[in-house]
């Protein structure tokens, strides 16, 4: 019966085999989509995304800065209420309320923390919004979103 041999020689040859599965695992149904000028907005100030499932339905984000105190941060959500269903903005592309400090749905009033995107406020309260990780690439974010897509390039609304 033969048996394999690890060598040095083989070892790195498996290694990257094995890191190559492993990246692919890891990222099927991942893809990431370039928001382009989102790492430049303001405090308080979103800029939406959307793209498409592998479907064709359209899913729409945003990314939006926080600025308050130490922490100087972008987040992106899912343009989508936990509640109900609808769209936080009704269209306008305002998710952020300085008077509460909150990201919220203008369809019934909940209120989200921004940074950790949990309701606690309104009628979904300990509910969260739907994150999505991202990254600054120079003046860009690119954001992971989830969704088995093939195609539809990724489109930043006019803000
Ligand atoms: S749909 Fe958002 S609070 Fe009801």
């Amino acid at each position: 019966m033969a048996r394999s041999r690890l060598t040095k020689r083989t070892w790195p040859k498996i290694s990257a085999v094995a890191s190559r599965k492993l990246a692919d695992a890891l990222t099927k149904g991942v893809r990431e989509v370039r928001v382009a000028g989102a790492a430049k907005l303001d405090h308080g100030c979103a800029v939406p995304f959307s793209f498409a499932d592998a479907d064709g339905d359209v899913t729409q984000g945003f990314i939006m800065r926080y600025t308050e105190g130490p922490v100087d941060a972008l987040v992106a959500y899912r343009n989508w209420c936990p509640h109900i269903g609808t769209d936080l903005d009704m269209g306008t592309e305002r998710f952020y309320s300085r008077n509460v400090n909150r990201i919220y749905c203008r369809t019934h009033g909940a209120r989200f923390q921004v940074i950790t995107g949990v309701c606690d406020f309104g009628p979904c309260v300990g509910l969260h919004l739907e994150a999505y990780a991202l990254r600054v690439d120079g003046d860009d974010v690119v954001v992971t979103v989830s969704k088995d897509t093939e195609s539809a390039d990724a489109s930043a609304a006019d803000s």
